[in-house]
């Protein structure tokens, strides 16, 4: 963490000359359970992770953001007065990566907030396209920072919001609150358990003993973006055709299993598995966190194993090497469960493991999966961190 914060204070005076005024530090996410059912009013449970975007900031006169990415040496600038445009100060269209942070100001400005010019340097350690939020971290590191420099504040839970909409709108992908929130309002040593639908949340403190490993099967993501408002459109479509049988429903929140099993038959067939999942995957979510309270590690392992199966059979958001990774990691001593975690498609898995067996967990993972998969993995235990802040 402090050479990723040398890196990006150095990069900033480098490229302006000047020292930076402050750094932000925005954490990517893992989410124990409770998968694609944000946007269906679900209930998640995410950790914030001890990996993270660093953006180092400075004020600047007039309206210009001038932003670069350290880590792919690129720079852009845009008018923050401008952003509907989509188009740096040249009138480029804005590559697709400056987008974030031009989305975040159009947010906020929507929101009637001041948006100062600023002069900024990016760098992150949350792999991109890995199922760990690397996006949101880095829109709710610029939303920390032009809070910082305006002086306004707004709860964590706005900002996070703010950072959704700049992804819904202005980006154009249709995701749900869980990632910019678990980035937004993390807590050191605890798991978030979020009402998706009251937007309230709970902070529950993961039991000694057990450690959180994040494995990475280096496939990256290439459909995510539209398989992701696929899956969301198909979710609609059940509450559309299950909302005549069962009038008043508003999500898939709304359909308790045994009215789902009753009426299943009107879904098609793929639509019907889609609804499925999120229907039981909201059930499993409240099991587990019973489970968890009570330090039944055994008990919560097994909905997360439960999970995966869901999301590689029903919501079919899983891939061949995440499949390999989560069933050489549930054959091995001392892990709990194992699944996919975040939108799918590749990415990584998150395993639950007695702490005392995490090193020999994790080498042994490694060691399989690069046998068969022929790509070595990124396996590592990660700590449950705070949520942004100025650093
Ligand atoms: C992505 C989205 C989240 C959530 C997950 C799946 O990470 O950004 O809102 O829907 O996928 O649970």
């Amino acid at each position: 963490m402090s050479e990723l914060i040398s890196t990006v204070t150095a990069a900033f005076q480098s490229t302006y000359g000047r020292p930076a005024d402050f750094v932000v530090r925005a954490p990517g996410r893992v989410n124990l359970l409770g998968e694609h059912v944000d946007y269906n009013d679900g209930f998640v449970l995410p950790i914030a992770i001890d990996r993270a975007a660093y953006l180092a900031v400075g004020s600047a006169e007039g309206v210009e953001a001038q932003i670069r990415a350290h880590d792919i040496q690129e720079a852009v600038t845009f008018r923050t007065t401008a952003l509907e445009i989509k188009a740096d100060a040249q009138g480029r269209s804005l590559k697709s990566w400056a987008r974030y942070a031009a989305g975040v100001a159009w947010s906020l400005s929507e929101s009637g907030l001041p948006v100062h010019g600023l002069k900024a340097v990016l760098t992150s350690d949350v792999p991109r396209g890995a199922g760990l939020s690397s996006s949101a971290a880095v829109e709710v590191a610029y939303a920390t920072a032009w809070r910082q420099l305006g002086g306004w504040s707004l709860p964590a839970m706005e900002l996070a919001r703010a950072c959704q909409r700049a992804e819904n709108q202005y980006v154009g992908v249709n995701s749900g609150i869980m990632d910019q929130f678990a980035s937004a309002c993390g807590r050191a040593g605890h798991a978030l358990l979020l009402d998706c639908r009251s937007l309230t949340w709970e902070e529950l403190p993961l039991p000694s003993g057990l450690a959180v490993v994040v494995a990475d099967t280096m496939v990256r993501r290439e459909l995510g973006g539209s398989e992701y408002n696929v899956r969301r459109a198909q979710c609609e479509e059940a509450v559309y055709s299950l909302g005549t049988v069962l009038p008043g429903i508003q999500s898939l929140r709304d359909v308790a299993l045994d009215d789902f099993n009753a009426h299943a038959g009107r879904l098609s067939e793929v639509v019907g598995k889609r609804a499925r999942h999120v229907v039981e995957e909201i059930d499993r979510t409240q099991r587990a966190v019973t489970l968890l309270r009570s330090g039944d590690a055994v008990g919560f392992g097994q909905l997360m194993n439960d999970c995966h199966a869901s999301l590689r059979d029903l919501y079919e958001v899983s891939c061949p090497e995440l499949d390999l990774m989560v069933s050489e990691a549930q054959a091995l001593p001392g892990c709990y469960g194992a699944r996919l975690t975040g939108a799918g498609f590749g990415g990584c898995t998150v395993n639950l493991v007695a702490g005392s067996q995490a090193e020999d967990f994790t080498r042994e993972l490694t060691t399989r999966y690069e046998r068969v998969a022929g790509k070595r993995p990124d396996i590592y235990v990660c700590q449950a961190a705070a949520g942004a802040a100025v650093i």
